[in-house]
């Protein structure tokens, strides 16, 4: 084994009660075992009742999504822009009734290497790790890998996805969309592979990726077309136009680049949204990992950043990850960033949005509000960080022209930038034992608290480019609520509503750490909860919201602290570490988890949730994934009955010759990797479809039939949870 591949070998043992020591090791730098980044005692009151915000709260409440613009259903029909092909503001479908009927299945044990769907369902990869994107590229080979091959293949461990139908193609033609978050070198590469080869193939397994797709009808599945026109991968030498305060700012500027404005390559990219003009946005999440520092700066710990060799050691290759090197001391800042590409135009120049704030963006979400200026929701994924918004200074247009996307395109570089502080209603209530207050609710009000207004600082002492990079920072001083990890952020297009996924943060409470507030209830928060967040009279621009948690997570049949806005706790599917989410044509809210191997000893899933009505906080369970995989970036396309999820890190915790999961293809399970495909795992985006449609429409069976058991009051809390 090379020195390199054992640098990537993680300690074991301290993986906090959630991810795998791997995951932890490889996705985010151990950011859980090392000393919480947000050291800052901000004062977020806490214990202060501000009986002028809650006035002004209560008084803009009611008229929910009034005022939301209508996309979707009222949107232009799609027709062809300035690429040909580029669709107007038509993204995101809703109103109407959801039609995917479906059985939940039960909750599957964390050590199944299997991917399980409802009973009538089949399931087929869409795309794999190492599927060729172009003309002559070649096949996936696990023996035969080589950089210049993984740069025209499909890359690793896929997170955000969405997939965007061509205008005028009458369902048939598609864009998928997927982002690479970062690779697992211990169960990817033989061990007799060089380590220099080693990494320049892993710089090529990361960025993103855009592939088209065709199906016969709406009713056959998706395949995606090796060399169509608009296949794309970005990688690491891909030009990004920096937009925004930091854009040419003395913060940015390198040996490389020393105008400030142009950044080659994405790093961590994680979750993602896709804006109504019909671009993908995609969050830079754990960046801090690739980057030696000096590590001494109050910007350096605030960021993660330390001056420890890297895991992957690009530093060896690159001299801009070690930023100790002359010219390189702005590297690290220009990581971080909401990335935004036009996946309809394969030449475009990709964006890197500084206007939205510089930390560990999980991704963001964009709503269109009823003045027309866009909001985008991000989240902070660190222990104790933040929750933000941004509002356009502009606004969107519907046309169709390639000056109207050129200008939509521009939305994300000018605006306002806020930070959320919650205020709890029943503060003296909240023990951190997750018991309900007495007013039946962890609920509250809360307001956003400007860092940039109109493109100028908000914050005293600190100009916009500063507020802009060093955004941990800025918030830190104007004292914003810290939450449980705070990972995707999304407006349900039906209502307004903004959700929040905290994934978990077990050092909430703890001795010397913040201690629970009512929007983060329960002291070592394993399993992780959801806020709902309601912007004042149904006006996405707010400064003012009122707020109220979904659902307190976990398995209810072993933890009482769970809650279900009330739904019973006996007929719900156990769900715990919510991370992605989406919405369906009903409005329904899905969930997809990262970590229940570690806190309940499920494997991950997909998860449906009711938000109204007697449904509201009911929890089905849809599919489960391999073995030590996580599942991200899901999409409903309910008209059509599809869902789509990416599995990522599938076998994680393996290695080369005694690999824990052979998805997707499971060949043989226990023999050695051979050449060829199949022996190892892939992470891959998958499609999930009624079973009567496999084979119809194509001449491929479906992969993998429905065999969950159901669930049922007798089965669901029939095990031991773990
Ligand atoms: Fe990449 Fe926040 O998970
Ligand atoms: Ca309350
Ligand atoms: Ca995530």
């Amino acid at each position: 084994m090379s020195d390199t591949k054992r640098r990537l070998l993680p300690m074991l043992g301290h993986t906090n009660g959630k991810r795998s020591a791997v995951t932890c090791a490889l996705k985010c730098d151990n950011a859980c075992a090392s000393a919480v980044c947000n050291t800052s005692s901000n004062n977020y009151f806490r214990d202060i009742v501000s009986n002028e915000l809650s006035r002004r709260s209560v008084m803009g409440a009611g008229a929910v999504g009034a005022l939301t613009m209508l996309i979707g259903a009222n949107a232009p029909q799609l027709a062809p822009g300035g690429t040909g092909i580029a669709p107007a503001v038509a993204m995101k479908r809703h109103g109407g009734k959801g039609k995917l009927k479906f059985t939940p299945i039960d909750p599957v044990d964390a050590l199944v290497d299997d991917f399980t769907v409802p009973e009538g369902f089949a399931w087929r990869p869409v795309i794999r790790w190492g599927d060729p994107l172009f003309r002559g590229a070649p096949a996936f080979d696990a023996n035969n890998q080589s950089a210049a091959a993984q740069a025209q293949q499909f890359g690793y461990n896929c997170d955000y996805t969405d997939i965007v139908e061509i205008p005028g193609s009458k369902g048939r033609r598609a864009v998928l969309f997927a982002n690479h978050e970062y690779t697992n070198e211990s169960i990817m590469f033989p061990p007799e592979l060089p380590a220099g080869e080693v990494r320049a193939i892993a710089r090529a397994a990361h960025g993103l990726s855009v592939v088209q797709l065709e199906r016969k009808n709406k009713n056959a599945p998706w395949s995606y077309i090796v060399g169509a026109g608009l296949n794309r991968r970005y990688l690491l030498d891909t030009p990004y136009e920096l937009t925004g305060p930091a854009a040419g700012s003395e913060f940015v500027k390198t040996i490389d680049d020393p105008a400030g404005r142009t950044i080659l390559g994405t790093l961590g990219n994680c979750a993602g949204g896709t804006t109504p003009w019909g671009t993908i946005l995609s969050g830079e999440e754990n960046f801090n990992g690739y980057f030696i520092t000096p590590g001494t700066s109050d910007a350096d710990r605030r960021y993660g950043l330390t001056s420890r060799p890297t895991g992957r050691a690009w530093e060896t290759d690159e001299p801009r990850f070690d930023t100790r090197n002359a010219g390189y001391a702005n590297e690290a800042n220009r990581f971080g960033y909401i990335v935004e590409v036009d996946p309809f135009d394969p030449n475009s120049i990709p964006k890197k949005h500084s206007m939205l704030g510089r930390f560990k963006h999980e991704g963001a979400n964009v709503i269109v509000a009823g003045d027309g200026r866009v909001v985008a929701y991000s989240g902070d994924d660190e222990r104790f960080d933040y929750l933000y918004k941004f509002v356009s200074k502009n606004t969107v247009r519907t046309g169709n022209s390639a000056e109207d996307r050129r200008a939509n395109m521009e939305l994300l570089s000018e605006g306002s930038l806020y930070v959320a502080r919650f205020q709890g209603n029943s503060v003296p209530e909240i023990d951190g034992t997750g018991a309900l207050p007495s007013d039946g609710a962890f609920d509250g009000v809360g307001e956003w608290l400007p860092l940039i207004i109109d493109n100028e600082s908000a914050v005293p002492g600190m100009s916009a480019a500063e507020v802009a990079v060093f955004t941990r920072l800025a918030a830190d001083k104007v004292g914003p609520t810290k939450m449980d990890r705070a990972e995707d952020v999304e407006p349900n297009p039906a209502t307004g509503k903004v959700y929040v996924a905290c994934t978990n943060n077990t050092n909430r409470g703890v001795p010397g750490q913040a201690p629970v507030d009512e929007a983060n209830p329960r002291t070592r928060n394993r399993d992780g909860h959801i806020v709902e967040l309601t912007e004042n009279g149904g006006d996405q621009t707010s400064t003012r919201f009122t707020w109220n948690l979904l659902m307190v997570c976990g398995d209810p049949a072993t933890n009482s602290s769970t809650y279900f806005s009330g739904y019973p706790k006996d007929k719900v599917s156990p769900i715990s570490c919510p991370d992605n989410l989406a919405f369906d044509t009903a409005g329904n809210l899905w969930i997809s988890t990262d970590g229940q191997p570690g806190t309940i000893g499920y494997c991950d899933g997909l998860f449906r949730v009711g938000l109204e009505g007697s449904e509201r906080g009911r929890v089905d369970q849809f599919l489960s994934v391999p073995r030590d995989g996580e599942t991200c970036g899901p999409i409903i396309h309910d008209d059509e009955r599809n869902v789509f999820v990416a599995v990522q890190h599938p076998g994680e915790d393996g290695a080369w010759g005694a690999q824990n999961s052979l998805f997707p293809d499971y060949v043989e399970a226990g023999t050695a990797p051979k050449r060829g495909e199949g022996a190892l795992p892939r992470p891959s985006v998958i499609q999930v479809f009624p079973a009567e449609r496999a084979g119809k429409g194509d001449d491929k069976p479906g992969r993998g039939h429905g065999k969950g058991k159901p669930r049922t009051d007798d089965n669901r809390g029939g095990r031991d949870a773990k």
